[in-house]
């Protein structure tokens, strides 16, 4: 028996909404709060324990609600503040927890901070933000790079100064050192917080300090041309400064002064600076975001390979987490193809760590080929000889099999897959193929069983096709996972390890209920869950 009490957010599973497509309410096109809430039976149905929203607040849209002109309002797109207090309640009454996108890193250039900072040299918001004089021949004061492309540097012509925006230049850096900065932010969470909201996604959380002294960074030697030009460089002074830790630290502080609330980090660093985000003895961020299934190749011996390095370096008490997909990235779908997508589900959710699920993937939603006169996303506006347009991973969710898929009534401000007419949830809600389906039973038997929502993750082997691991509850029970990654048919017979296991869940249903002792044959992309007798 275990005995040790988790955390909502320890035994939950979270589901990320992109607000702009999850469901219109108004026929504008675009969706909102109260679409929100009529969906969220939905979300009670499929298991979910929290949602996350990506950024509802007022904001000129220069990056979709990433660059916020008033963190304590609610965008007229998404609806008002009475809208906003009812998603909460009707969260709650069902026993949910909403988790809300803070992003402290920038605000918009239309925020009254900045205005008030770029009015003159000597405003008091002037050290709010990242001002810096010109070099003697007029260039910018370092070579930072933009995330989105160019120089990280806008000339400012009134005050004759440069100000630094890691992404758009309409997203000015906030000037984290000056404490009034820290003070105004820290009363933004505690302003949701008293409402009752249960915790905060933080939006690029490693680039919160840069260096005191602005150094120039190193020039990227792997750099290829089809990169972003950002990659052009080695961001070693304009992210992940060892004083960010403090300022974690401090916002986990906040949280602290509330019950039972939790901190996610956007942290894009490799393992062994990202576990350094949970803060000394657990005093920064919750579940800083885990993000190694969205860049490793789909290949057996390297995932056994990353999660053996996670679980290895995750620092005591610490809890993990894993994500397959968001707002920034490709569908796992359309990364790895329609078969393996069911084998990635059934990873996500057989792992030890909070899973975040993203709209839609539940119901293997695909990347949609945006035409260029279409695009929206301002990375691939930027640029634009790249790929890198985020869009066909953002487009509306797919309810049912009318026109724009019960999205809306008016015109989608993104367009839907050709193909939602078969893949939507009321349809897969009926087929017991489908990968809804497959996503409704993972998630109640993660729930139900307590040796997969909190068990110990014990590998097993990896080879070129499958990657096998189980996980324990105290003895208690034990799951033995085998997913094959190819797809090719293979077999399973460790020579160290005999088993005898019931086939409890698989992605081919026809193989639940069958034993099997010591040897499993799996076809091309098969992945089951076994229960060790
Ligand atoms: C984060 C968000 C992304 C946004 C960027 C700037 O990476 O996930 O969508 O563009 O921050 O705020």
């Amino acid at each position: 028996m275990n005995d040790q009490q988790y955390l909502w957010w320890q035994t939950g599973i979270i589901y990320q909404i992109y607000p702009r497509s999850f469901q219109d309410s108004n026929g504008d096109g675009v969706g909102d709060l109260k679409g929100i809430i009529k969906r969220l039976d939905y979300l009670q149905w499929l298991g979910i324990t929290a949602v996350w929203l990506s950024p509802i607040y007022p904001s000129p849209m220069a990056d979709f609600g990433y660059d916020i002109s008033d963190y304590e309002g609610i965008h007229t797109l998404f609806g008002t503040m009475e809208d906003f207090d009812e998603l909460l309640k009707e969260v709650h009454n069902r026993g949910m927890k909403l988790i809300l996108d803070l992003v402290p890193n920038h605000t918009s250039n239309q925020h009254p901070w900045f205005l008030e900072s770029r009015s003159s040299r000597n405003n008091p918001k002037r050290d709010w933000y990242i001002w810096r004089d010109a070099k003697e021949d007029g260039t910018p004061p370092n070579n930072w790079l933009s995330v989105f492309g160019g120089s990280a540097w806008e000339w400012d012509e009134k005050t004759g100064q440069y100000y630094y925006h890691a992404f758009l230049k309409e997203q000015p850096d906030l000037n984290w050192r000056n404490p009034e900065v820290q003070e105004a932010m820290f009363n933004v969470m505690r302003f949701w917080l008293d409402k009752g909201v249960d915790g905060f996604r933080v939006d690029v959380m490693w680039h919160m300090i840069k260096d005191a002294r602005l150094r120039d960074e190193p020039v990227n030697v792997d750099y290829q041309p089809h990169m972003a030009t950002y990659e052009q460089l080695l961001h070693v002074y304009s992210t992940d400064q060892p004083e960010v830790h403090d300022i974690v630290r401090k916002m986990r502080g906040v949280l602290d002064e509330y019950k039972e609330r939790m901190m996610i980090g956007e942290v894009y660093l490799p393992v062994h600076r990202l576990i350094g985000y949970y803060g000394v003895n657990n005093t920064g961020a919750h579940l800083p975001f885990n993000f190694q299934l969205l860049s490793l190749p789909w290949d057996a011996r390297q995932i056994a390979a990353a999660i053996d390095e996670y679980e290895g370096a995750l620092p005591a008490n610490s809890w993990p987490n894993w994500v397959l997909g968001n707002h920034d990235q490709p569908r796992i779908t359309s990364r790895v193809g329609l078969q393996q997508a069911r084998v990635a589900a059934m990873l996500l959710l057989t792992l030890r760590g909070t899973p975040t699920v993203y709209y839609g993937d539940e119901i293997a939603m695909q990347d949609v080929a945006i035409p260029f006169e279409e695009v929206q996303d301002p990375q691939g506006l930027n640029m634009p000889d790249k790929n890198l347009s985020r869009d066909p991973a953002r487009t509306p969710m797919q309810w049912d099999s009318s026109e724009h898929a019960g999205f809306t009534t008016g015109k989608p401000w993104l367009r839907l897959h050709r193909s939602y007419r078969r893949r939507n949830v009321t349809i897969e809600k009926e087929d017991r193929y489908s990968m809804l389906c497959l996503y409704k039973r993972l998630i109640e038997l993660r729930q139900k069983e307590p040796a997969l929502m909190t068990g110990a993750y014990i590998p097993v082997y990896a080879d070129q096709h499958a990657l096998a691991y189980i996980r324990q509850d105290n003895g208690a029970s034990k799951y033995l996972m085998v997913l094959n990654l190819s797809n090719a048919p293979c077999y399973f017979t460790p020579k160290n390890f005999p088993f005898t296991g019931r086939v409890v869940l698989a992605t081919t249903p026809e193989l639940e209920g069958l034993t099997f002792t010591n040897t499993l044959a799996l076809g091309g992309a098969e992945a089951v869950i076994m229960k060790i007798e």
